[in-house]
C-alpha cells in the first residue's frame, strides 16, 4: 500500500473521531476550527468536479493527454473534502441550524468525503471502468445537493429559488414573489406588529436555541411570555428601554464576545433595529403597525422588508356605516358619492358638480376618505368643513382659491395620504404645517409659490413624501407621483 493511500485513511480516521466525539460539543477551540468551514468547502467542490470533468475529457478521447493530471486531482480532492467536513462537523453544533437540513448536509457531506478516498483506491487498483465512472458521477451529485443545503443553512431556507425570475418560478410552480409580498401587507394591515414582525425575527435568528426544548440561558424566544419572561439572569426586554435591555444590548456586542447573540452569526441591522424599535414603542402584545409611531428610521426599514406603501391607516378603524337617507340627500344635490372598496363604510365624494351643497356631507364626517374639489371655486372658507372629515386620506384642492389658511387646517388630518395643491396660491409657510402628517405620500405643488427649498425643508421631515413640483418629481421619492393612486 503506497504512502499517500496509508495518509487518506489517517484523514478519515481522524473525522471520525471528531464525528463521534463532537456531538453536543461547544468550546470555543472547535468553534474557531469550525469557521473555516464555510470557506474550505469551496476547495473539494472545486476540485472534485474538476476531477470529474478530466475524466470526461480523457475518457471520450477529447484531451488524451490530459490522463495524468485526473488521479492527482482526484487525490487533492478527496484531501480537500476530509478537510472541509472535518471543519464542518466543528462547526455543526455551533450554529442553531435546522436540525433535518442539517442531518443530511452532513451525512452528504461525510459521504462525499468517503466516496472520494474510494475512488482514489478504486482507480488505482482497477483502472477507470465503468464502476468507477457510476462512482464519479454519484460523487458529483452528492457536491451539488450538498452544496445546495449547505447554502440553506447558511443564507436561509429558499435563498436560491427566491431571486428566480418570475417565468422560471412559474413554471417550477413556486409562489409569485409579488403575491410573497401582498401577503405580509396584508396581514400587518390587520395582524399585530409584534406577531407579523417580531415574533418571525426571533424564530428565525433565536429559535433554535432559546425555544421551550432548548432553553440556552434559561431563555425561550418562541412565545412571547417567554420573551418577557427572561433568562436564568432576569428580565431581557425593559419595555420602553431598548437601548438597555439585554436582548438589544447582546444583538451589538462585537463579533467574538462571549455574551454576543445569536453568537456565531449576525443579524441582520434592519432586524435588530425592528427590534429595539418595538421595545421603545413599550413592547405591545397587540398593536398594530399602523398605529404605532414609525420614525423615518423605520419606515426605511420597512422599506427594505418591501413594506413600503403600506394600506391606508383607515382601514384599521372601524367606522359605522354611513347614514343611508344622508347618503340619497347629498346624491339627490348632485354630489357623486362611492364606498371606497366593496364592502368598505369609506366614502369616495366628488363634490365638484354640487359645490353650494358640501354641507350635505356633514352627517357623513367619519366616512368621508376621498373628496374631489377640483376645479371649483372653492376658497378659504372650506376649511372650517374639512375639519369634519376626520379620516380624509384623499384630497383634490387643484386650481382652487385656497391659500395657506386651508392647509394650516388640514394639518389636523392625520390618514391624509394624498394632497393636491396644484395651480393654487399656496406658499412655503403653507408647506410648513404639513410636516406632522407622516402618512403623507404625494403632494402636488405646481404652479404655485412653494419652491424647491421649501418642498426640501418639507421632505427632510417626510422622507418618504414624494413632492411634485411641476413635471419633476423630488429626487429619491419613492413612487413615481402620477402613478400612485
Ligand atoms: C447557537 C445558539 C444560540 C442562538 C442562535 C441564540 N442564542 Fe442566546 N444564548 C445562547 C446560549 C448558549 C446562552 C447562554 C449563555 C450563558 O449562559 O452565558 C444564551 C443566552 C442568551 C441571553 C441571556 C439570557 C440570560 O438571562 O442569561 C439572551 C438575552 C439571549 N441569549 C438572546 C438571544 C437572542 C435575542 C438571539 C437571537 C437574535 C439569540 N440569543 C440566539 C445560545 C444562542
Amino acid at each position: 500500500m503506497r504512502r499517500s493511500e496509508v495518509s487518506l485513511g489517517v484523514g478519515l480516521g481522524v473525522m471520525a473521531v471528531v464525528m463521534l466525539t463532537g456531538a453536543g460539543r461547544q468550546s470555543d477551540v472547535w468553534l474557531f476550527l469550525g469557521r473555516f468551514h464555510p470557506t474550505l468547502v469551496h476547495l473539494p467542490i472545486g476540485i472534485l468536479l474538476l476531477a470529474a470533468l478530466l475524466e470526461l475529457a480523457v475518457r471520450t478521447g477529447r484531451v488524451p493527454a490530459l490522463e495524468p493530471a485526473a488521479p492527482v486531482t482526484l487525490y487533492l480532492g478527496a484531501w480537500a473534502a476530509i478537510v472541509a467536513a472535518t471543519a464542518g462537523l466543528f462547526l455543526a453544533d455551533w450554529g442553531g441550524y435546522p436540525v433535518a437540513v442539517l442531518a443530511w448536509h452532513r451525512w452528504i457531506g461525510v459521504g462525499v468525503a468517503v466516496t472520494a478516498v474510494g475512488l482514489c483506491l478504486m482507480r488505482r487498483r482497477a483502472g477507470a471502468g465503468p464502476r468507477y465512472a457510476a462512482g464519479l458521477g454519484l460523487l458529483s451529485a452528492g457536491l451539488v445537493v450538498g452544496g445546495h443545503l449547505g447554502g440553506t443553512l447558511t443564507h436561509g431556507e429558499g435563498y436560491l429559488s427566491e431571486s428566480l425570475p418570475a417565468s422560471v418560478r412559474r413554471v417550477a410552480g413556486l409562489v409569485p414573489k409579488d403575491a410573497l409580498a401582498q401577503r405580509s401587507i396584508d396581514g400587518l394591515d390587520t395582524a399585530a406588529a409584534y406577531q407579523a414582525l417580531i415574533q418571525p425575527i426571533l424564530d428565525r435568528r433565536c429559535g433554535a436555541c432559546h425555544n421551550p426544548e432548548r432553553k440556552k440561558g434559561g431563555l425561550s424566544l418562541a412565545t412571547l411570555e417567554g420573551l418577557m419572561a427572561g433568562g436564568k439572569d432576569g428580565k431581557v426586554i425593559l419595555p420602553g428601554r431598548g437601548e438597555q435591555s439585554e436582548l438589544i444590548a447582546r444583538l451589538w456586542l462585537p463579533p467574538g464576545h462571549k455574551d454576543r447573540m445569536p453568537p456565531d452569526r449576525a443579524i441582520p441591522i434592519a432586524e435588530a433595529e425592528l427590534l429595539r424599535w418595538w421595545i421603545d414603542q413599550g413592547a405591545p402584545a397587540e398593536a398594530k403597525l399602523a398605529e404605532i409611531d414609525r420614525p423615518a428610521r423605520i419606515e426605511r426599514v420597512l422599506d427594505s422588508y418591501g413594506l413600503s406603501d403600506l394600506p391606508s391607516g383607515i382601514f384599521t378603524l372601524r367606522v359605522p356605516a354611513p347614514d343611508s337617507t344622508a347618503v340619497a340627500a347629498a346624491r339627490a344635490a348632485g354630489l357623486v358619492l362611492r364606498p371606497l372598496a366593496n364592502g368598505s363604510h369609506f366614502l369616495d365624494v366628488d363634490a365638484r358638480g354640487a359645490l353650494a351643497r358640501l354641507d350635505l356631507l356633514r352627517g357623513l364626517g367619519p366616512q368621508v376618505a376621498w373628496l374631489d374639489l377640483g376645479g371649483t371655486d372653492t376658497g378659504d372658507s372650506v376649511a372650517a368643513t374639512l375639519g369634519g372629515f376626520p379620516h380624509l386620506t384623499r384630497l383634490h384642492l387643484e386650481r382652487t382659491r385656497v391659500t395657506d389658511r386651508t392647509v394650516v387646517a388640514l394639518a389636523e388630518l392625520p390618514y391624509l395620504e394624498y394632497l393636491n395643491l396644484y395651480g393654487t396660491r399656496v406658499t412655503d409657510a403653507g408647506l410648513r404645517p404639513l410636516a406632522g402628517l407622516r402618512r403623507l405620500r404625494s403632494l402636488y405643488l405646481w404652479q404655485t409659490q412653494a419652491t424647491r427649498a421649501g418642498a426640501d425643508s418639507l421632505k427632510r421631515s417626510l422622507p418618504r413624501l414624494a413632492i411634485d413640483l411641476g413635471g419633476t418629481v423630488a429626487a429619491d421619492s419613492m413612487q413615481p407621483a402620477g402613478t400612485s393612486r
